[in-house]
């Protein structure tokens, strides 16, 4: 019934917001691919992440500065410190990948698709002012794969130490790239910024697939948060690394943890309350509940919960499909639910059943016995809706709508 409510006034907020616009901003020629925005909580300031280009606006969507980031020389067989002068290079397209902003030290981190993924550090006041450029592959190297990156505690001495949190989807081998984990904690101090925070010979803060699976059975990135002690990744990727249906999933690691130990993935579903399989996950954001949905997930409004949304498989193939059809659910998770899935989760691993996740992950990192039982997180709140394919969620509008239902 409620779920009835709310996708009824999900369609009515949607028309209000497209009738009310209050500012707009476009490049001048209006054909930049824009591909991430945020939004400084202390200035209002707008930064976005376009295709070679990134714009610092002001609160009211004012151009203050525009930088040109690309096209540059560029060749796949380069590697991030020089080129051989034997390698033919051309003019590629800096694909923006990841935009985070560090609160710390008043910093933009941008990172691009040119020169095998690489950072860079900029002044949050003025774009402009590079303060350092660092030449180590962190995010995806090419336009399409995806990459997540935000910053949460994490090792040497958390919380009071923030990391860079990274998933990234393996673009193949090379010796450049194969060395790029698939999550990462990364440095965040000026004189190793965003190297592995913590490495030892075998281990460190930093997670790889098996190169069998990581080629042919990608993972793809799709959000990450951080909650009470831990963070997560919020991914799309086949069941088994045999053909096998699309599911999502949520990883976590700890923020105490320098080994990823820890790290643990957990399938996630979205199921309609006619037991429809929203099986992709295509967009998520953490916040707090209003009270109606608290009370509903029996928590209370201080209480995080993801919001996500999700789409079954394009139907012509079924769910082997990674291809998102344009049915579209939207759930939500306590995280507290959550949480216990995971503990549920590890303590039938230690007691020796289950696995710690993936079959993709190194062997020495799965349970003794592997018996593949594990936890799957359920949603316990449904919204349906039809024909609409959602890209992104904007959080402020998810948020109100399932706080206050519009204010209505
Ligand atoms: C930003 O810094 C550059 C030099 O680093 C300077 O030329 C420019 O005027 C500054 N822009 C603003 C808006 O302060
Ligand atoms: C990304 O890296 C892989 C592995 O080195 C390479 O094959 C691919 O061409 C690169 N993509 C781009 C757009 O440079
Ligand atoms: C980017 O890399 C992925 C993984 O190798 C590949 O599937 C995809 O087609 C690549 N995208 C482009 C535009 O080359
Ligand atoms: C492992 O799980 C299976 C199936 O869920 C169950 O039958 C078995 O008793 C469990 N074994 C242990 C040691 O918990």
């Amino acid at each position: 019934m409620l779920a009835e409510v709310v996708s009824i006034l999900v369609l009515l907020c949607l028309a209000i917001n497209e009738a009310s616009i209050v500012r707009t901003y476009s490049d001048e020629k209006g054909t930049e691919r824009f591909n991430h925005l945020v939004v400084d909580k202390n200035t209002g300031r707008v930064f976005i992440g376009a295709v070679n280009r990134l714009y610092q606006l002001s609160p009211d969507l004012e151009l203050v500065i525009k930088e040109v980031t690309g096209p540059k020389e560029d060749s796949p067989e380069c590697s991030v410190l020089d080129c051989p002068s034997s390698v033919i290079k051309k003019l590629t397209d800096n694909v923006n990948k990841a935009l985070v902003i560090d609160y710390t030290t008043t910093r933009l981190i941008s990172c691009g698709s040119l020169f095998q993924g690489i950072c860079s550090v900029r002044n949050l006041n003025n774009i402009s002012d590079v303060t350092q450029v660092v030449k180590e592959a962190v995010v995806a190297n090419n336009s399409t794969a995806s990459t997540v990156a935000f910053i949460a505690p994490g090792p040497p001495n958390p919380p009071v130490t923030q990391v860079m949190y990274v998933g990234v989807t393996f673009t193949g081998n090379s010796p450049y790239r194969s060395e790029v984990p698939a999550v990462s904690s990364r440095s965040l101090e000026r004189d190793k910024m965003f190297m592995i925070a913590e490495t030892a010979v075998t281990t460190g803060t930093r997670m790889f697939v098996n190169s069998l699976a990581r080629e042919r059975y990608p993972i793809h990135y799709v959000y990450g948060f951080s909650s009470e002690g831990f963070s997560y990744f919020l991914t799309v990727q086949a069941r088994t690394t045999n053909p096998s249906p699309f599911i999502s999933k949520l990883v976590r690691v700890c923020h105490d943890d320098e080994n990823y130990y820890s790290y643990t993935e957990i399938p996630i579903d979205c199921t309609s309350e006619d037991s429809r399989k929203y099986n992709l996950v295509q967009a998520a954001y953490v916040g707090k509940p209003g009270s109606d949905v608290a009370s509903e997930l029996g928590i209370t409004a201080q209480d995080d919960v993801l919001f996500a949304v999700f789409s079954e498989s394009d139907t012509s193939e079924g769910d082997i499909s990674s291809k998102p059809s344009s049915n579209s659910g939207l759930c939500v998770y306590s995280l507290k639910a959550i949480r216990r899935k995971f503990m549920q989760n590890i303590k039938t691993c230690f007691s020796g059943n289950g696995s710690r996740g993936l079959d993709f992950i190194s062997p020495s990192h799965t349970c003794v016995l592997t018996v593949s039982s594990s936890a799957i997180i359920n949603n316990n709140y449904f919204a349906d809706v039809k024909n609409v394919r959602f890209k992104r969620i904007l959080f402020l509008f998810v948020t109100k709508v399932l706080a206050n239902l519009c204010d209505i």
